[in-house]
């Protein structure tokens, strides 16, 4: 037995990742589906997706490098955060499981701080009520639904629902756990004082475990339909972004991963819990055991570049797109961009936070609009990196960057100029999967702990300098910038009225 899988249950796919004991990838299959938006604000998605995309990832997975089901000695599970799924006392699914992204719990959120007292909130769980987080979602579903939640007995996250279906078990991460807001980041399980002010009964929720702890074992039925082997270990896992920093190698102090995906996160690993007081960045554990870290999301990064091609450049190649901006001198002649396309996480929590250019003027042509967008992107990664300097984490000795949009080299300088910070790529580009792959070796015995994994499967690949006297000519901008938001945030809320 010398492979270890990662199963990743991301909100457009399932992936299955066949890892060897050196750490190189042997196998990785994808099944692909959508997610809905019955209403505005709303995203929900049905559970059996998930567990069909499993099965199917994970036999095409082990087919794809002809390995028998039996050489997997550990499975790792990861996966969406933040979503709620709710089972009924024999494990049937009661209702679409209501995701990250879904915006529907304002009135929730503040029902929370009013219960929990918001500084003690943040105090206790290291984070304010977020909408897309999990508590809010049970709140919604006991206002709104009450005949489903007179049925719930169980309260799952998405990848758990996964693991329920390969294991029977209940049982969860504590860095995902973290992403509930019913954690006690700081003891690493379950907070009774918020279950009890937010009247949502602890027996709903799985036992929670470090990423390498063994949870449970594959089923005989799961092995059936799977392929794999009836009583392979599962571990813990963890949520998709502590098991992307694993991944990396995200996994000591002064070790921060920057990914560049849909979302910009930047995820800083600690010793200690580092809470930002005001709640503006997310205190979590990490998947590595007794770790923590402070993220702080961007919510469309590589989203918003994306979204341009896609409006304005839909024939375009990236190449074509982003070759002129490479011209333009940093500072895009005095244009920005706003990169809340997507409304914000951090560092403004605001649902209601639009794009915008702004300065646009007649001398600016469409690559000076191109450069803004990178730049505004970067400016904005440099406010959660503010942040994460003033909640007192002022140790960033390296910044390691992944993800689709860290492909581009004038992209990556933009960021290493506006960051003032060299960034390092590495080896490893399979993600969440990946890591949750290694926190299965782990877990199987493969490496002494997350650390070592690390050290034995990822190394520096590439290097991005900070180049100083770009540095130096981006400072103003930056300040112009985060003149930006608090200027046009009344505007937002009126235009979102309309
Ligand atoms: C993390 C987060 C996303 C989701 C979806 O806080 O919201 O990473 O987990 O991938």
């Amino acid at each position: 037995m010398s492979y270890f899988l990662g199963i990743d249950v991301s909100t457009t796919a399932t992936k299955a990742l066949v890892i060897d004991a050196q750490g190189a990838v042997a196998s990785a299959a994808s099944t692909e589906y959508a997610f809905e938006t019955p209403r505005p604000q709303w995203s929900e998605q049905d559970p059996a997706l998930w567990w069909r995309g499993a099965r199917e990832s994970i036999r095409k997975a082990l087919a794809g490098a002809d390995i028998p089901g039996r050489e997997i000695a550990a499975i790792g599970l990861t996966g969406q955060m933040h979503g709620l799924v709710l089972l009924d006392a024999a494990g049937r699914v009661l209702r679409p499981a209501i995701l990250w992204n879904d915006q529907r719990t304002a009135a929730e959120c503040d029902e929370i701080a009013r219960r929990t007292g918001r500084a003690e909130l943040i105090a206790r769980t290291g984070n304010d009520a977020l909408a897309g987080f999990t508590a809010p979602k049970i709140l919604w579903v006991r206002r709104h639904e009450p005949a489903v939640y007179e049925q719930v007995r169980q309260a799952l996250l998405p990848k758990d629902y996964v693991r329920f279906r390969l294991t029977g078990d209940y049982a969860t991460d504590r860095a995902g756990a973290a992403g509930t807001l019913l954690l006690d980041v700081r003891k690493r399980d379950w907070s009774d004082e918020i279950l009890a002010r937010l009247d949502i009964p602890r027996a709903w929720l799985p036992p929670t475990h470090e990423g390498p702890d063994v949870t449970g074992v594959v089923s005989a039925e799961a092995a059936e339909a799977t392929g794999l082997r009836a009583g392979t270990p599962v571990v813990a896992g963890g949520g998709d972004q502590s098991a992307q920093a694993v991944g990396v190698g995200a996994v000591r102090e002064g070790v921060v991963a920057l990914t560049l995906g849909t979302s910009g996160v930047a995820f800083a690993s600690a010793d200690q819990p580092f809470v930002d007081p005001d709640g503006r960045l997310h205190a979590f554990c990490h998947a590595a055991p007794n770790t923590w870290h402070l993220m702080g999301v961007m919510l469309s990064a590589a989203g918003s570049l994306r979204w341009y091609r896609d409006a304005l450049f839909p024939n375009a190649s990236w190449d074509e797109l982003l070759a002129p901006a490479q011209d333009v001198r940093p500072g895009a002649q005095g244009l920005f961009f706003l990169p809340y396309l997507t409304g914000e996480r951090t560092p403004h929590a605001d649902p209601m936070a639009r794009g915008a250019f702004a300065g646009l003027t007649v001398r600016h042509e469409s690559k000076h609009m191109t450069r803004a967008v990178l730049e505004g992107v970067a400016f904005g990664l440099r406010d959660i990196f503010e942040l994460m300097r003033s909640a007192g984490l002022t140790s960033i000795e390296q910044v390691r960057i992944s993800g689709g949009g860290a492909r581009s080299p004038l992209w990556r300088q933009i960021l290493a100029d506006v960051l003032e910070t060299e960034l390092v790529t590495v080896n490893t580009t399979e993600g969440a999967a990946f890591g949750a792959a290694l926190l299965a070796g782990t877990g199987a015995g493969a490496w002494g702990d997350v650390r070592e994994a690390c050290d034995a499967t990822v190394r520096i690949a590439g290097a991005t300098p900070c180049d100083p006297e770009t540095a130096k000519r981006y400072r103003p901008c930056y300040r112009a910038y985060r003149g930006l938001y608090p200027a046009l945030r009344d505007s937002f809320r009126a235009i979102a009225d309309l």
